[in-house]
């Protein structure tokens, strides 16, 4: 991976220092997300958020979104911090619809399999040992293995594996999916998922990184001859500029494939992609849609700033104590988090059923753009619990 440049950090001050964040702010801060999950309970039991809000409010829908995890991982995550039994039941509630979801292969076309079955089932299974989660989420993962391409040696991301506009096409976000094929490895002993999640993540840092360490969304590979064929985005603003969430799946995405497959190199590259990333964030931490804009009008996204702060947090933890790198990703971590918790929460949108406003899931798309966006909020809830305890990961 020596292709790839190293920036470095261009303004090391920045995050030379611990910020000051108190005991007592991170607290204050998750109080406020429980008081939101309980006001959310009783709409969200049967049904799902909608992936972003309309109007700072998300609707409800049935579980059919690539989404539908990262509410009922928000409730893990409030079970695990408070004992709750009531977190906890509705959570393995919406078990059976999981299930229901992958033996009906209701709107399972897709690699967010990954997403969608880690944060309900497998975390059920981690945290309570449920059966039925389990064997759930073993049927995910084999659905998932179904969408890879032996020759190209990728998981193809959206759609039927015969659309000619989908066929072989890889995406960043995909970095998220693969913990799901790993635990399935560890689970059966059955070294393919193991195997299938690697190739991917190997294929992605070669051909989705750029020499410059930034990122593609998307890159195609002919499946057939496993030819690399080209980069081209699909929510962000360019072919050639960089998706910011993309980004931050990345910089979250490879440190989980090297708790896995302990690969230095996944952890080396991703320092690169770390140091891009901060290097384009404004004054208040928060990065724009596309890391093409570091000022001006355009839209922020705080649902990439807030998985952004869990991955530099995965990857600080990665590196050795004497990396001078460690401290300064936990610092810029506390940095992005401490900008989050005071100016970018619904705290000022009292009617609001979200956690984090000014997120965009596609600007391209003209959807969810200045809204709360659900992994959004699941990933500032991730990223306080893991300040606040030690957190044994879901994925
Ligand atoms: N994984 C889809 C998105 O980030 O919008």
């Amino acid at each position: 991976m020596e292709r790839v440049r190293d920036e470095g950090i261009k303004e090391l001050e920045r995050y030379r220092d611990l910020p000051d964040v108190t005991a007592g702010s991170l607290e204050a801060a998750v109080q406020y997300v429980l008081e939101k999950i309980d006001n959310n309970l009783a709409v969200f039991a049967a049904k799902f958020p909608a992936p972003c809000s309309r109007n700072n409010i998300y609707p409800a829908i049935d579980n059919i979104e690539w989404t539908s995890s990262f509410w009922t991982g928000m409730l893990w995550l409030a079970y695990e911090i408070t004992g709750r039994e009531c977190y906890r039941q509705t959570a393995e509630a919406q078990l059976a619809s999981y299930a229901k979801r992958i033996n009906d292969k209701t709107a399972t076309d897709t690699h967010d399999l990954g997403f969608l079955y880690s944060l309900s089932c497998v975390a059920a299974y981690k945290l309570t040992g449920n059966e039925l989660a389990k064997q759930t989420a073993l049927k995910a993962a084999n659905l998932l293995i179904n969408r890879y391409f032996e020759k190209a040696r990728i998981i193809q991301a959206w759609g039927n594996l015969n659309d000619p506009n989908q066929r072989g096409r890889m995406i960043i976000d995909c970095c998220m999916n693969l913990p799901l094929l790993y635990w399935a490895s560890i689970m059966t002993g059955d070294a393919r998922y193991f195997n299938i999640a690697f190739n991917h993540a190997r294929q992605a840092a070669t051909y989705l990184i750029r020499e410059d360490a930034s990122t593609y969304h998307t890159f195609y590979m002919n499946v057939d001859t496993g030819e690399p064929l080209y980069g081209k985005t699909a929510q962000g603003y360019a072919d050639n500029s960089c998706w910011a969430r993309g980004q931050a799946w990345a910089i979250y995405g490879f440190p989980l494939s090297y708790i896995y497959a302990h690969d230095p190199e996944l952890i080396a590259i991703n320092k690169k992609l770390c140091n891009y990333f901060l290097n384009r964030l404004p004054q208040d931490e928060i990065c724009y849609w596309d890391l093409i804009f570091t000022g001006g009008p355009e839209e922020r996204d705080s649902s990439a700033a807030a998985i952004a702060v869990c991955g530099l947090l995965e990857t600080a933890k990665r590196l050795p104590l004497s990396d001078p790198y460690r401290r300064i990703y936990e610092n810029a971590a506390l940095k992005i988090l401490k900008s989050l918790i005071e100016n970018y929460t619904t705290k000022n949108v009292p009617e609001s059923n979200g956690l984090l406003v000014h997120g965009v899931y596609s600007k391209p798309g003209n959807l969810g753009v200045d809204e709360c966006c659900i992994w959004g909020d699941y990933f500032y809830f991730e990223a306080l619990v893991r300040v606040l305890k030690h957190w044994r990961l879901y994925w």
